[in-house]
């Protein structure tokens, strides 16, 4: 299917109108919904689910410390959009394959409102998963400003609810981030970058089954989805007119399994502010930025001297990162554009901050745990191959237990040939180093032998995160203070696939004794 590039305006998600507001809170009410969207003027409409009935979802934003009370409800269709593969944890065929649940990515939430991906729930809550305890969900926001998401987290779908269309924006604002002037309302704009592939009626595909299946298993979940066709706020290859001046994008990386190195045909920089949870100390001027998936970049980009001119934004990341196949030039290569043909409507006089702040880096001795966790590729019953965190399943005994108030090391030891983002919930941490290793050796004795130097995150990575890369072949280590609360949530892969068929765990968050 040939879809002409740069034929649609780029959509920017509106925001969510409160129910009620008051001094003390704030609260929502959300419907998921199914509708029909146009993804590209030359394709026929597709069937999308959207909370309030679009995607990308209404854009939250919150002030910190707010307290926003959200009531997300399922009125959806009975029957799911795509093939439901039944062998997949909580996925078992007596369940109703419409389940939903929503979390926070990034949030720091009460366990009850974290999204628990077995606290589902179906429409009109009629169903609901063990461990769904309350209908409306509470976020306090005690977080400085930064860009969140919220996406559905149901088990055993949540990648093929999230390619349905169940995602959204939330964005927490406060002083300091107005004190900065950066460019603001409508120079300051969400990118939802994602992929996506369609059959010739305009219908979302998603394969039923690897294309080498040899499981005998139909409907069968697949490694990795990547689709065809690169989709930015749920437009095909979208663009962007500009004025002359600077804004600031708010990227995330929201596919299922595709890593996006974006760059610029103008050879011009990114100049990055911000990381998944939060600013940056100083700004980084990069003429790439790779985003894993669920990872942020809060970037300004600089119009001024390119009036005129159109700017294609690239993506040169393989798949199965770094492994796969390279990008095809002409589609999966092309991510959208912007057309600096808007005149000027004020003047500029939004900055890129020298400074943004200090980030007290978190000291290796302030750790007490240090835990060795292995991301290993295995093979399930079916001879399909699947992923792993520390040869556990889902369903095993809770491993991961700190105490409320402590800081722990994780070393996520790569024994796999793609690199995965590694998500925790509840908590940001810093990535402290990567460091390559003999995978045959540590496979042969569980010992760890390194085969070069250790590595320093990159600049853009220096901030807060809640999403970390793990190459492979390498031990990356991270440190994480747990707090504010106690309870049981979630670690995973943020590869869709991935931690829909066991690459995630539950971990919990102990009482101090
Ligand atoms: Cu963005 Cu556990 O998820
Ligand atoms: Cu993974």
């Amino acid at each position: 299917m040939k879809l002409t590039k740069f034929k649609d305006p780029l959509p920017i998600p509106p925001v969510l109108k409160s129910k009620w507001r008051t001094e003390e809170y704030t609260y929502y009410e959300v419907f998921m919904q199914e509708t029909k969207q146009s993804f590209h003027s030359e394709l026929p409409k597709t069937t999308i689910w959207g909370y309030e009935g679009i995607y990308p979802g209404p854009t939250i934003e919150a002030e910190m410390g707010e307290r926003v009370f959200v009531k997300w409800m399922n009125d959806l269709p009975e029957r799911h959009l795509f093939p439901i593969d039944h062998t997949v944890h909580g996925a078992e065929k007596e369940k109703s394959t419409v389940r939903t649940v929503v979390h926070l990515h990034g949030g720091r939430t009460e366990p009850a409102s974290d999204g628990y991906p077995d606290a589902w729930f179906t429409k009109g809550f009629a169903s609901q998963g063990p461990f769904f305890e309350k209908m409306i969900y509470e976020y306090q926001n005690r977080q400085s400003s930064r860009t969140l998401w919220y996406h559905d987290h149901a088990i055993g779908v949540t990648r093929l609810n999230i390619y349905a269309g169940l995602a959204g924006f939330y964005l927490i604002r406060d002083s300091q981030e107005r004190s900065l002037n950066l460019p603001t309302s409508k120079h300051e704009i969400p990118l939802m970058i994602q992929d996506r592939s369609f059959h010739e009626d305009g219908s979302l595909f998603y394969p039923e089954q690897p294309e080498d299946n040899k499981s005998g298993i139909t409907p069968s979940i697949i490694p990795s989805f990547f689709g065809d066709t690169i989709v930015v706020n749920g437009k095909v290859w979208p663009y962007l007119e500009v004025e002359p001046r600077k804004y600031r994008f708010r990227m995330l990386n929201g596919a299922n399994a595709r890593f996006f190195r974006l760059n610029m045909d103008s050879g011009q920089l990114f100049f990055q502010i911000g990381s998944d949870s939060g600013f940056l100390e100083q700004p980084v001027g990069v003429k790439s930025l790779l985003l894993a998936p669920a990872e942020r970049a809060d970037v300004i980009i600089d119009f001024s001297n390119l009036g005129g001119k159109s700017i294609t934004l690239k993506n040169d990341a393989p798949t199965h990162f770094p492994i796969g196949d390279p990008v095809d030039p002409q589609t999966t290569g092309i991510v959208m554009q912007f057309r600096v043909t808007k005149l000027l409507s004020s003047i500029d006089t939004s900055v890129i901050p020298a400074n943004m702040g200090t980030i007290n880096r978190l000291p290796v001795q302030s750790a007490g745990q240090h835990r060795f966790l292995e991301l290993s590729e295995e093979k399930d019953l079916y001879g399909r191959s699947f992923f792993l965190l520390d040869k556990k399943k889902w369903d095993d005994p809770i491993t991961e237990n700190p105490w409320l108030g402590s800081t722990e090391i994780w070393n996520f030891v790569n024994t796999n040939g793609d690199d995965h983002p590694i998500h925790v919930h509840l908590v940001q941490f810093q990535i402290l180093l990567r460091q390559p290793f003999d995978v045959d050796h540590y496979k042969n004795t569980r010992q760890i032998k390194y085969t070069g130097p250790p590595v320093l995150p990159e600049f853009g990575e220096r901030g807060w995160k809640d999403t970390v890369k793990c190459p492979p072949s390498h031990v990356t280590s991270i440190i994480i203070p747990f707090f504010p609360f106690t309870g049981q949530y979630v670690w995973h892969c943020h590869m869709l696939e991935h931690e829909d068929y066991e690459m995630m765990r539950p971990y919990q968050v102990l009482p101090p004794s």
